[in-house]
């Protein structure tokens, strides 16, 4: 079994609280993206997992492998073949969690009940119950308490500039220091079904002042996205992608020359 495990942006990512479990409370709106991962999946002796990025550990702190524990499925050889980069706010390790419960649940018809598969995800982290449906969807809690969203209505064409600076999730959250307020989801639901780029006051991620304080660089690549001709410019996450977003793919494509003198960044046209 072949199956795509799609990266993510957040178009808005608000921290509102520090929790007693040691965890932040959050608002933010997740947006599945086209850019994607591979997995292959086939019966096999013993669990194992193969990546052609040997930078990737395939021992059992993947999340990959950890999913297929925690599902517990019948043994299978798993291999990953990776274009999200990891530590770059895309979600592609939780993203090949989610990938990996549901393409495990299919491949041996184990009918795992949808809120078994939410606990499973959540447990693997924050990000991974999103990704079992992937979409729009405006997120609280952690990110688990999902609601599925109409995504934009106007025409949106997407450039990431991926900085080889990675930043640790962890780290993010330790550099927070005020919360803010939750904008609330009928607010999302307005922009969504308006000009969603021109809601550059709801649009904003709270992580992006401690790491732009961090990596000057990164709030730098934003200026230049918002220079070349976004519509709207943020980062994803916690970093350190910096995605912008443009009326349409021409004015993307466009905008990414503005980006030829720029090294130690990768860059990725998108869509969803
Ligand atoms: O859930 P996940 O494993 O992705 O989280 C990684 C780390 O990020 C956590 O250990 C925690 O320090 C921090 N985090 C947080 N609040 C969240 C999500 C993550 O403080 N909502």
């Amino acid at each position: 079994m072949k199956v795509r495990s799609h990266a993510k942006i957040n178009w808005a990512l608000r921290i509102t609280g520090r929790r007693a479990d040691g965890f932040h409370d959050l608002e933010t709106l997740f947006q599945a993206i086209s850019l994607h991962d591979d997995l292959t999946f086939e019966p096999a002796a013993r669990l194992s997992l193969t990546c052609d990025d040997p930078l990737i550990p395939v021992d059992d702190t993947n999340l990959v492998i950890r999913a297929a524990r925690a599902l517990g499925s019948p043994p299978v050889a798993i291999d990953l073949r990776k274009r999200i980069p990891s530590g770059g706010g895309l979600g592609g390790g939780s993203s090949n969690a989610a990938a990996t419960l549901m393409a495990l649940d299919a491949m041996f018809e184990l009918k795992t009940s949808r809120v078994r598969m939410h606990e499973i995800a959540l447990q693997l982290g924050s990000d991974v119950p999103f990704f079992l449906d992937g979409g729009t969807a405006y997120a609280t809690g952690r990110g688990e308490a999902l609601t599925p969203l109409a995504a934009p209505s106007s025409e949106i064409a997407l450039l990431l500039l991926i900085p080889e600076e990675r930043v640790s999730t962890r780290e993010a959250f330790a550099r927070i220091t005020r919360y803010s307020k939750p904008a609330g989801i009928a607010a999302f639901r307005t922009a969504l079904t308006t000009d969603f780029l021109a809601h550059a006051d709801l649009l904003v991620n709270d992580f992006e002042e401690p790491i732009f304080a961090m990596l000057p660089r990164l709030g730098e690549l934003k200026r230049r996205l918002l220079e070349a001709g976004a519509a709207w410019a943020g980062m994803s996450g916690s970093g350190s992608t910096i995605a912008g977003a443009f009326r349409d793919a021409r004015s993307r494509d466009e905008a990414e020359r503005a980006f030829d003198d720029v090294f130690g960044v990768r860059r990725v046209a998108a869509a969803f």
